[in-house]
């Protein structure tokens, strides 16, 4: 039951599946949405918001499945760069918690839709609550989440028709960076200019094509998980949420078991799991937490375990074994590693779901808006 080009007006152009068109649309869908920021301008989200970013003392993040990942990736950038408190919100735990509403706290919805019943509801308990200055990051900008904020921003992403979300979850990390170096503006916070940082961040869409040109690579990887029943994906910082979105995609598209883990907790649980069958994918570019992630490669090693590498740091890819699988990625700023890190995790879900021959664009049990609760 594949979905057939004829059933939607958007073309394959080429391409197996819908999923497969929507990563390698990435480097372009990513650099018209740095467009969109217009140098970092408030009022690129939304009128109301420049007033919204000066009031604001704290954010609560609200979404569900890959918006919630890229909400949790958000956070380690509005805390560090805005230096503002941010908590992130499943939205159907959020609607029904009994919270402390703050009116200066800034809500900020993320989905692709703009229609999943749980963000919309969770937004509505928090406007419930007193909390009236909103903000969708939204991929459709007729939906209902966009009507009701008071202030939004549109990824460009384009039209997302694979079920498991790609280029609306890297759209959504540029339309978060960009307002947390909005904000950081705003309340005197940066610490480097605003051209700088669009220079940095304009790097982007070509790092994400060579990165996609390491696919060869990717599908040997694929072939081993596509054996696997189960599987771990470490991180550590913004990399975290990058190891839960790619175990994500590795679930619902090839229904292989995986769990993403911050790595600092491996020694807390996950450990017991490591043996020689067992495949452990850990992200691992070579920044100020280095050293540590290389600590829990070396736990891992010692127990047998399969390890799988995304790296750019020299000693770990010399260490390249049988068991050690090691892909070199290109180095970027810290603070942009997620844009490229998870670009070949979505590869690595894709591929195994190809190999595994699942029905990629339309996973079983799933749907690509879920729009009652
Ligand atoms: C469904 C989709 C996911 C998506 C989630 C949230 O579960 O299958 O891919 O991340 O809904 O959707 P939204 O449109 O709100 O981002």
């Amino acid at each position: 039951t594949k979905i057939t080009a004829q059933e939607n007006s958007v073309s394959l152009e080429g391409f197996t599946h819908y999923m497969e068109k929507e990563i390698y649309e990435q480097p372009s869908a990513v650099s018209n949405t740095i467009q969109a920021l217009s140098g970092f301008a408030p009022e690129a989200y939304g009128f109301n918001a420049p007033d919204f970013f000066k009031k604001l003392n704290r954010i609560l993040i609200i979404a569900c499945g890959t918006s919630y990942y890229s909400g949790l990736v958000a956070k380690y950038w509005i805390e560090k760069i805005a230096k503002v408190h941010c908590n992130v919100e499943i939205a159907s735990e959020y609607r029904y918690r009994e919270s402390v509403p703050d009116p200066q706290c800034l809500v900020v919805a993320i989905s692709q839709s703009g229609e999943t019943a749980d963000t919309l509801a969770a937004l509505q308990h928090a406007k419930n609550q007193g909390m009236e200055m909103s903000l969708a990051i939204c991929n459709v900008a007729t939906s209902s989440l966009v009507k009701e904020t008071e202030a939004h921003f549109i990824t460009k992403a384009g039209t997302e028709i694979g079920v498991a979300s790609t280029k609306a979850f890297t759209t959504q990390l540029i339309a978060l960076y960009g307002l947390a170096v909005c904000i950081a503006d705003i309340k005197n916070r940066l610490e480097q200019s605003k051209d700088y940082i669009l220079d940095r961040l304009s790097e982007i869409p070509s790092l994400l094509k060579e990165v996609l040109s390491h696919r060869g690579a990717i599908e040997e990887w694929a072939q081993d998980f596509s054996n696997a029943l189960n599987s771990i994906y470490l991180g550590r910082g913004q990399l975290y949420p990058v190891a839960l979105e790619g175990a994500l995609k590795l679930k619902e598209i090839s229904y292989i078991h995986a769990e993403g883990y911050p790595s600092g907790e491996l020694k807390h649980g996950p450990l017991a799991l490591v043996d020689k069958m067992l495949p452990v994918l850990v992200i691992a570019p070579s920044n100020s937490l280095i050293e540590k992630v290389k600590s829990n490669i070396q736990e891992v090693k010692a127990r047998k375990g399969r390890l799988y590498v995304l790296t750019n740091d020299e000693s770990i890819l010399e260490s390249s074994t049988k068991n050690f699988h090691v892909i070199q990625l290109p180095k970027t700023h810290e603070d942009l590693e997620s844009l490229v890190y998870t670009v070949p995790l979505q590869l690595l879900a894709y591929i195994t779901a190809t190999i595994k021959g699942t029905d990629v664009d339309k996973p079983r049990n799933l749907a690509k808006s879920v729009t009652v609760e």
